[in-house]
Protein backbone atom coordinates (compact mmCIF):
# COMPACT_ATOMS: atom_id res chain seq x y z
CA UNK A 1 0.00 0.00 0.00
CA UNK A 2 3.02 2.08 0.65
CA UNK A 3 4.85 1.43 -1.94
CA UNK A 4 1.78 2.26 -4.12
CA UNK A 5 1.39 6.00 -2.44
CA UNK A 6 5.19 6.81 -2.90
CA UNK A 7 4.95 5.90 -6.75
CA UNK A 8 2.05 7.74 -7.34
CA UNK A 9 3.13 10.81 -5.87
CA UNK A 10 6.44 10.50 -7.82
CA UNK A 11 5.13 10.10 -10.77
CA UNK A 12 2.48 13.18 -10.05
CA UNK A 13 6.25 14.97 -9.39
CA UNK A 14 8.14 13.91 -12.67
CA UNK A 15 4.34 14.69 -14.41
CA UNK A 16 4.46 17.96 -12.66
CA UNK A 17 7.73 18.73 -14.28
CA UNK A 18 7.20 17.76 -17.54
CA UNK A 19 3.64 19.28 -17.26
CA UNK A 20 4.99 22.59 -16.35
CA UNK A 21 2.81 25.15 -17.25
CA UNK A 22 4.74 28.43 -19.13
CA UNK A 23 4.01 31.51 -17.36
CA UNK A 24 6.32 34.48 -18.15
CA UNK A 25 6.40 38.27 -16.44
CA UNK A 26 8.06 40.22 -19.35
CA UNK A 27 8.84 43.38 -18.74
CA UNK A 28 9.48 45.69 -22.16
CA UNK A 29 8.65 49.55 -22.91
CA UNK A 30 6.94 48.82 -26.30
CA UNK A 31 3.84 50.57 -25.54
CA UNK A 32 3.02 53.10 -28.46
CA UNK A 33 0.45 51.68 -31.58
CA UNK A 34 2.98 49.76 -33.90
CA UNK A 35 5.20 48.88 -30.68
CA UNK A 36 1.95 47.59 -29.20
CA UNK A 37 0.78 45.62 -32.14
CA UNK A 38 4.37 43.74 -32.57
CA UNK A 39 4.30 42.46 -28.73
CA UNK A 40 0.97 41.61 -29.42
CA UNK A 41 2.38 38.78 -32.04
CA UNK A 42 4.64 37.45 -29.17
CA UNK A 43 2.15 37.20 -26.69
CA UNK A 44 -0.24 35.39 -28.90
CA UNK A 45 1.95 32.86 -30.15
CA UNK A 46 2.76 32.42 -26.48
CA UNK A 47 -0.67 32.00 -25.28
CA UNK A 48 -1.09 29.77 -28.43
CA UNK A 49 1.57 27.32 -27.18
CA UNK A 50 0.00 27.29 -24.11
CA UNK A 51 1.87 30.15 -21.90
CA UNK A 52 0.43 32.54 -19.85
CA UNK A 53 1.90 36.10 -20.28
CA UNK A 54 2.21 39.04 -17.37
CA UNK A 55 2.41 41.92 -18.77
CA UNK A 56 4.32 44.18 -17.50
CA UNK A 57 4.87 47.38 -20.09
CA UNK A 58 6.67 50.41 -18.28
CA UNK A 59 5.86 53.34 -20.99
CA UNK A 60 9.03 55.80 -22.21
CA UNK A 61 10.56 55.27 -25.30
CA UNK A 62 14.26 54.21 -25.74
CA UNK A 63 13.95 52.10 -22.16
CA UNK A 64 14.86 54.53 -19.90
CA UNK A 65 11.98 53.98 -17.73
CA UNK A 66 11.84 50.50 -18.47
CA UNK A 67 15.49 49.71 -16.52
CA UNK A 68 14.70 51.98 -13.54
CA UNK A 69 12.05 49.58 -13.11
CA UNK A 70 14.00 46.74 -13.83
CA UNK A 71 16.59 47.90 -11.26
CA UNK A 72 13.85 48.34 -8.47
CA UNK A 73 12.63 45.02 -9.47
CA UNK A 74 15.94 42.99 -8.96
CA UNK A 75 17.25 45.06 -6.30
CA UNK A 76 13.94 43.79 -4.40
CA UNK A 77 14.63 40.23 -5.37
CA UNK A 78 11.70 39.92 -7.85
CA UNK A 79 13.33 40.08 -11.01
CA UNK A 80 10.61 39.65 -13.94
CA UNK A 81 10.92 36.22 -15.80
CA UNK A 82 11.73 38.20 -19.07
CA UNK A 83 13.35 41.29 -19.70
CA UNK A 84 14.11 43.56 -23.17
CA UNK A 85 17.13 43.94 -22.73
CA UNK A 86 20.04 44.95 -25.27
CA UNK A 87 23.76 45.39 -25.77
CA UNK A 88 26.40 45.67 -23.25
CA UNK A 89 23.99 45.68 -20.45
CA UNK A 90 22.85 42.19 -20.88
CA UNK A 91 26.23 41.30 -19.35
CA UNK A 92 26.32 44.13 -17.07
CA UNK A 93 23.53 42.46 -15.48
CA UNK A 94 25.00 38.68 -16.37
CA UNK A 95 28.08 40.36 -14.01
CA UNK A 96 25.77 40.87 -11.13
CA UNK A 97 24.87 37.51 -11.14
CA UNK A 98 21.32 37.67 -12.42
CA UNK A 99 20.56 36.36 -15.80
CA UNK A 100 19.36 32.48 -16.61
CA UNK A 101 21.80 30.70 -19.26
CA UNK A 102 19.40 29.55 -22.50
CA UNK A 103 22.22 28.00 -24.04
CA UNK A 104 20.14 24.85 -23.81
CA UNK A 105 17.26 26.17 -26.22
CA UNK A 106 19.97 28.39 -28.57
CA UNK A 107 21.78 25.11 -29.03
CA UNK A 108 18.82 22.79 -29.99
CA UNK A 109 17.42 25.64 -32.25
CA UNK A 110 21.03 26.44 -33.77
CA UNK A 111 21.31 29.97 -33.30
CA UNK A 112 24.77 30.01 -33.92
CA UNK A 113 23.80 29.16 -37.65
CA UNK A 114 20.99 31.57 -38.50
CA UNK A 115 22.40 34.65 -36.56
CA UNK A 116 24.95 36.86 -37.90
CA UNK A 117 28.12 36.56 -35.92
CA UNK A 118 28.40 40.23 -34.94
CA UNK A 119 24.83 40.23 -33.60
CA UNK A 120 25.35 36.47 -32.11
CA UNK A 121 28.43 38.10 -30.34
CA UNK A 122 26.09 40.85 -28.32
CA UNK A 123 23.76 37.68 -27.24
CA UNK A 124 26.59 35.88 -25.50
CA UNK A 125 28.05 36.22 -21.75
CA UNK A 126 31.28 34.23 -21.26
CA UNK A 127 30.70 31.53 -24.38
CA UNK A 128 26.87 31.02 -22.94
CA UNK A 129 23.92 32.48 -24.17
CA UNK A 130 22.38 35.20 -22.15
CA UNK A 131 19.68 36.92 -24.46
CA UNK A 132 17.21 35.96 -27.71
CA UNK A 133 17.37 38.88 -30.56
CA UNK A 134 14.56 39.88 -32.06
CA UNK A 135 15.06 42.01 -34.66
CA UNK A 136 17.44 44.33 -36.07
CA UNK A 137 16.47 47.96 -36.20
CA UNK A 138 18.00 50.61 -38.32
CA UNK A 139 18.62 54.29 -36.46
CA UNK A 140 19.94 56.57 -38.87
CA UNK A 141 17.01 57.22 -41.13
CA UNK A 142 15.08 60.30 -42.16
CA UNK A 143 11.16 59.65 -42.69
CA UNK A 144 9.18 62.71 -44.28
CA UNK A 145 5.40 63.61 -45.41
CA UNK A 146 5.55 62.70 -48.87
CA UNK A 147 2.81 65.06 -49.92
CA UNK A 148 4.21 68.30 -48.15
CA UNK A 149 7.87 67.17 -49.91
CA UNK A 150 5.76 67.48 -53.56
CA UNK A 151 3.92 70.32 -52.46
CA UNK A 152 6.63 72.39 -51.54
CA UNK A 153 9.08 70.69 -54.86
CA UNK A 154 11.28 69.04 -52.16
CA UNK A 155 13.44 66.16 -52.94
CA UNK A 156 14.59 63.49 -50.04
CA UNK A 157 17.91 65.06 -49.23
CA UNK A 158 20.99 63.63 -49.66
CA UNK A 159 23.30 66.06 -47.67
CA UNK A 160 22.99 67.95 -44.44
CA UNK A 161 23.09 71.19 -46.74
CA UNK A 162 20.40 70.35 -49.14
CA UNK A 163 18.40 69.26 -45.47
CA UNK A 164 19.27 72.34 -44.08
CA UNK A 165 17.87 74.24 -47.64
CA UNK A 166 14.92 72.24 -47.17
CA UNK A 167 14.08 73.12 -44.01
CA UNK A 168 14.40 76.92 -44.56
CA UNK A 169 12.21 76.67 -47.73
CA UNK A 170 9.42 74.28 -45.28
CA UNK A 171 10.04 76.90 -42.52
CA UNK A 172 9.25 79.72 -44.80
CA UNK A 173 6.18 77.98 -46.05
CA UNK A 174 4.78 77.65 -42.44
CA UNK A 175 5.79 73.86 -42.23
CA UNK A 176 7.84 72.72 -39.09
CA UNK A 177 10.77 71.75 -41.03
CA UNK A 178 11.66 68.80 -37.95
CA UNK A 179 8.95 66.89 -36.01
CA UNK A 180 11.32 66.26 -32.65
CA UNK A 181 10.53 65.08 -28.67
CA UNK A 182 12.89 67.13 -26.20
CA UNK A 183 13.74 63.58 -24.37
CA UNK A 184 17.33 62.89 -23.35
CA UNK A 185 17.46 59.71 -25.95
CA UNK A 186 15.71 61.44 -28.80
CA UNK A 187 18.61 64.03 -28.63
CA UNK A 188 20.89 61.37 -28.73
CA UNK A 189 18.96 59.50 -31.66
CA UNK A 190 19.59 62.24 -33.46
CA UNK A 191 22.99 63.57 -32.33
CA UNK A 192 24.70 59.98 -33.68
CA UNK A 193 22.89 60.23 -36.86
CA UNK A 194 24.19 63.42 -37.43
CA UNK A 195 27.48 61.99 -36.34
CA UNK A 196 27.89 59.12 -38.64
CA UNK A 197 27.24 61.67 -41.73
CA UNK A 198 29.53 63.95 -40.41
CA UNK A 199 32.47 61.83 -38.91
CA UNK A 200 31.83 59.06 -41.20
CA UNK A 201 32.29 55.05 -40.43
CA UNK A 202 35.89 55.51 -38.95
CA UNK A 203 35.39 58.73 -36.84
CA UNK A 204 31.83 57.39 -35.63
CA UNK A 205 33.69 54.66 -34.12
CA UNK A 206 36.94 56.01 -32.97
CA UNK A 207 34.48 58.76 -31.21
CA UNK A 208 31.50 56.38 -29.64
CA UNK A 209 33.37 52.52 -29.75
CA UNK A 210 36.63 53.50 -28.95
CA UNK A 211 36.03 56.85 -27.19
CA UNK A 212 39.05 58.36 -28.73
CA UNK A 213 39.36 61.82 -27.46
CA UNK A 214 41.26 63.23 -30.12
CA UNK A 215 37.99 62.35 -32.05
CA UNK A 216 35.58 63.72 -29.67
CA UNK A 217 37.16 67.06 -29.49
CA UNK A 218 38.02 67.04 -33.07
CA UNK A 219 36.51 69.73 -35.62
CA UNK A 220 34.62 67.62 -37.24
CA UNK A 221 32.58 67.05 -33.66
CA UNK A 222 32.65 70.84 -33.72
CA UNK A 223 30.67 70.71 -36.92
CA UNK A 224 28.26 67.94 -35.59
CA UNK A 225 26.91 69.74 -32.70
CA UNK A 226 26.89 72.78 -35.23
CA UNK A 227 24.43 71.02 -36.95
CA UNK A 228 22.38 69.98 -34.00
CA UNK A 229 22.39 73.65 -33.13
CA UNK A 230 20.87 74.24 -37.25
CA UNK A 231 18.39 71.72 -36.28
CA UNK A 232 17.32 72.87 -32.79
CA UNK A 233 15.76 75.75 -35.12
CA UNK A 234 13.71 73.60 -37.08
CA UNK A 235 11.76 72.32 -34.31
CA UNK A 236 8.73 73.89 -33.00
CA UNK A 237 7.97 75.44 -29.39
CA UNK A 238 5.94 72.54 -28.14
CA UNK A 239 8.90 70.08 -28.81
CA UNK A 240 10.12 69.62 -24.91
CA UNK A 241 8.98 65.90 -23.32
CA UNK A 242 6.79 65.19 -26.45
CA UNK A 243 7.09 61.18 -27.43
CA UNK A 244 8.28 60.07 -30.22
CA UNK A 245 5.45 59.33 -31.68
CA UNK A 246 3.51 61.45 -31.57
CA UNK A 247 6.48 63.89 -33.85
CA UNK A 248 6.20 60.68 -36.02
CA UNK A 249 2.34 61.87 -35.95
CA UNK A 250 3.11 65.26 -36.82
CA UNK A 251 4.95 64.13 -39.92
CA UNK A 252 1.43 61.84 -40.99
CA UNK A 253 -0.61 64.15 -40.05
CA UNK A 254 1.42 66.86 -42.25
CA UNK A 255 2.41 69.06 -39.41
CA UNK A 256 5.70 68.57 -40.06
CA UNK A 257 7.80 67.75 -43.04
CA UNK A 258 11.02 65.30 -41.25
CA UNK A 259 11.31 62.97 -38.24
CA UNK A 260 15.10 61.54 -37.75
CA UNK A 261 14.33 58.46 -35.75
CA UNK A 262 14.92 54.63 -36.11
CA UNK A 263 12.69 52.48 -38.17
CA UNK A 264 10.26 51.82 -35.09
CA UNK A 265 8.56 55.33 -36.65
CA UNK A 266 7.70 52.89 -40.13
CA UNK A 267 5.98 50.98 -37.31
CA UNK A 268 3.57 53.93 -36.86
CA UNK A 269 3.04 54.69 -39.61
CA UNK A 270 2.40 51.22 -41.10
CA UNK A 271 0.11 50.85 -38.05
CA UNK A 272 -1.97 53.59 -38.93
CA UNK A 273 -2.46 52.31 -42.21
CA UNK A 274 0.09 54.51 -44.20
CA UNK A 275 2.09 52.94 -47.31
CA UNK A 276 6.03 54.11 -47.59
CA UNK A 277 6.73 55.32 -51.14
CA UNK A 278 3.51 56.59 -51.19
CA UNK A 279 1.91 58.91 -48.40
CA UNK A 280 6.05 58.42 -46.31
CA UNK A 281 9.37 58.25 -47.51
CA UNK A 282 12.59 56.97 -46.10
CA UNK A 283 16.30 57.21 -46.77
CA UNK A 284 19.26 56.58 -44.34
CA UNK A 285 20.92 60.10 -43.51
CA UNK A 286 23.01 61.72 -45.59
CA UNK A 287 26.62 59.61 -45.38
CA UNK A 288 27.58 56.16 -45.36
CA UNK A 289 27.38 53.26 -42.67
CA UNK A 290 24.83 51.87 -40.78
CA UNK A 291 23.58 52.20 -37.11
CA UNK A 292 22.29 48.98 -35.28
CA UNK A 293 19.96 48.47 -32.89
CA UNK A 294 19.13 44.87 -31.79
CA UNK A 295 15.88 44.64 -29.78
CA UNK A 296 16.38 41.67 -27.57
CA UNK A 297 15.17 39.85 -24.10
CA UNK A 298 17.17 38.36 -21.27
CA UNK A 299 15.22 35.79 -18.91
CA UNK A 300 16.23 36.49 -15.24
CA UNK A 301 17.42 33.33 -12.71
CA UNK A 302 13.72 33.05 -11.34
CA UNK A 303 12.76 29.54 -9.31
CA UNK A 304 9.34 27.46 -9.93
CA UNK A 305 9.39 24.94 -13.11
CA UNK A 306 6.75 26.99 -14.67
CA UNK A 307 8.80 30.29 -15.04
CA UNK A 308 11.49 27.90 -16.61
CA UNK A 309 9.13 26.30 -18.78
CA UNK A 310 7.59 30.07 -19.92
CA UNK A 311 11.65 31.22 -20.14
CA UNK A 312 12.39 27.93 -22.68
CA UNK A 313 9.12 28.96 -24.91
CA UNK A 314 9.83 32.76 -25.01
CA UNK A 315 13.13 31.99 -26.42
CA UNK A 316 11.99 29.35 -28.48
CA UNK A 317 9.34 31.62 -30.23
CA UNK A 318 11.30 34.73 -30.23
CA UNK A 319 14.15 33.33 -32.44
CA UNK A 320 11.56 30.97 -34.62
CA UNK A 321 11.26 31.85 -38.13
CA UNK A 322 7.02 32.59 -37.92
CA UNK A 323 7.18 35.30 -35.09
CA UNK A 324 10.65 37.10 -37.06
CA UNK A 325 8.59 37.65 -39.72
CA UNK A 326 5.33 38.50 -38.05
CA UNK A 327 6.73 40.56 -35.66
CA UNK A 328 9.25 42.83 -37.68
CA UNK A 329 6.66 43.15 -40.40
CA UNK A 330 4.83 45.46 -37.57
CA UNK A 331 7.90 46.69 -35.81
CA UNK A 332 9.38 48.48 -38.57
CA UNK A 333 12.52 46.47 -38.33
CA UNK A 334 14.29 43.88 -40.55
CA UNK A 335 14.68 39.80 -39.06
CA UNK A 336 17.56 39.04 -37.32
CA UNK A 337 17.56 35.45 -38.55
CA UNK A 338 19.41 35.33 -41.84
CA UNK A 339 17.51 32.90 -43.49
CA UNK A 340 13.74 34.88 -43.38
CA UNK A 341 12.63 35.99 -46.76
CA UNK A 342 11.80 39.88 -47.11
CA UNK A 343 9.57 39.50 -49.80
CA UNK A 344 6.63 40.77 -47.88
CA UNK A 345 8.90 43.71 -46.32
CA UNK A 346 8.56 47.15 -47.77
CA UNK A 347 10.49 48.75 -49.23
CA UNK A 348 12.33 50.67 -46.58
CA UNK A 349 12.98 46.97 -45.28
CA UNK A 350 14.71 46.10 -48.27
CA UNK A 351 16.71 48.97 -48.12
CA UNK A 352 17.79 48.36 -44.85
CA UNK A 353 19.05 44.62 -45.30
CA UNK A 354 20.87 45.99 -48.46
CA UNK A 355 22.53 48.21 -46.90
CA UNK A 356 23.23 46.30 -43.58
CA UNK A 357 24.85 43.49 -45.70
CA UNK A 358 26.95 46.17 -47.90
CA UNK A 359 28.27 47.88 -44.87
CA UNK A 360 28.95 44.59 -42.62
CA UNK A 361 31.42 43.73 -45.88
CA UNK A 362 32.81 47.69 -45.78
CA UNK A 363 33.36 47.79 -42.23
CA UNK A 364 30.58 50.46 -41.95
CA UNK A 365 28.02 48.34 -39.68
CA UNK A 366 28.42 50.08 -36.26
CA UNK A 367 26.46 49.38 -33.16
CA UNK A 368 24.14 52.78 -31.86
CA UNK A 369 25.00 54.25 -28.87
CA UNK A 370 21.90 56.07 -28.42
CA UNK A 371 20.21 52.74 -27.99
CA UNK A 372 22.65 50.96 -25.67
CA UNK A 373 24.40 48.79 -27.86
CA UNK A 374 28.12 50.84 -28.60
CA UNK A 375 28.68 51.20 -24.48
CA UNK A 376 27.84 50.38 -20.74
CA UNK A 377 25.47 53.00 -19.05
CA UNK A 378 27.63 55.18 -17.61
CA UNK A 379 29.47 56.49 -20.74
CA UNK A 380 26.45 56.50 -22.97
CA UNK A 381 25.15 58.32 -20.09
CA UNK A 382 27.92 60.37 -20.53
CA UNK A 383 27.56 61.38 -23.96
CA UNK A 384 23.64 62.01 -23.74
CA UNK A 385 23.92 64.37 -20.54
CA UNK A 386 26.42 67.10 -23.04
CA UNK A 387 23.97 66.34 -25.95
CA UNK A 388 21.03 67.46 -24.09
CA UNK A 389 22.41 69.92 -22.47
CA UNK A 390 24.11 71.46 -25.67
CA UNK A 391 20.64 71.06 -27.21
CA UNK A 392 18.59 72.91 -24.69
CA UNK A 393 21.34 76.12 -23.98
CA UNK A 394 22.96 78.17 -26.07
CA UNK A 395 26.07 76.51 -25.28
CA UNK A 396 29.01 76.54 -28.31
CA UNK A 397 30.18 74.06 -30.04
CA UNK A 398 33.60 74.05 -29.10
CA UNK A 399 32.51 74.09 -25.59
CA UNK A 400 30.45 71.04 -25.95
CA UNK A 401 32.85 68.95 -27.41
CA UNK A 402 35.22 69.68 -24.22
CA UNK A 403 32.42 69.02 -22.31
CA UNK A 404 32.30 65.81 -24.02
CA UNK A 405 35.78 64.89 -23.67
CA UNK A 406 35.43 65.35 -19.97
CA UNK A 407 32.55 64.13 -18.98
CA UNK A 408 33.47 60.85 -21.04
CA UNK A 409 36.34 60.48 -19.06
CA UNK A 410 34.62 61.26 -15.92
CA UNK A 411 32.36 58.36 -16.43
CA UNK A 412 35.80 55.67 -16.86
C1 LIG B 1 14.37 51.55 -28.94
C2 LIG B 1 13.94 50.13 -29.12
C3 LIG B 1 12.90 50.04 -30.17
C4 LIG B 1 11.83 51.09 -30.00
C5 LIG B 1 12.33 52.44 -29.50
C6 LIG B 1 11.27 53.40 -29.04
O1 LIG B 1 15.39 51.64 -27.99
O2 LIG B 1 15.04 49.37 -29.50
O3 LIG B 1 12.37 48.74 -30.21
O4 LIG B 1 10.85 50.58 -29.23
O5 LIG B 1 13.27 52.31 -28.50
O6 LIG B 1 10.63 52.97 -27.88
Amino acid sequence: MKATVLTASTLALIAGAALAEPKAEVLHWWTSGGEAKSVAVLQQEFADKGGVWTDMPVAGGGGDAAMTALRARVLSGNAPTAVQLKGPAIQEWYEEGVLADISDVAEAQGWADVLPASIAGHMKCEGTWCAAPVNVHRVDWIWANAEVLAANDIEMPTTWEEFNAAAEKLQAAGIIPLAHGGQAWQDATVFEAVALGILGADGFKKAFVDLDEATLTSPEMVQVFDQMRTLRGYVDPNFPGRDWNLATAMVMNGEAAFQIMGDWAKGEFLAAGKTPGEDFLCASVPGDGFLYNVDSFAMFDVSGDDAKAGQELLAELIVGPSFQKVFNLNKGSIPVRTDVSLEEFDMCAKLSSEDMTASADNGSLLPSYAHGMALRGAQSGAITDVVTQHFNSDMSSEDAVQALAAAVANSL
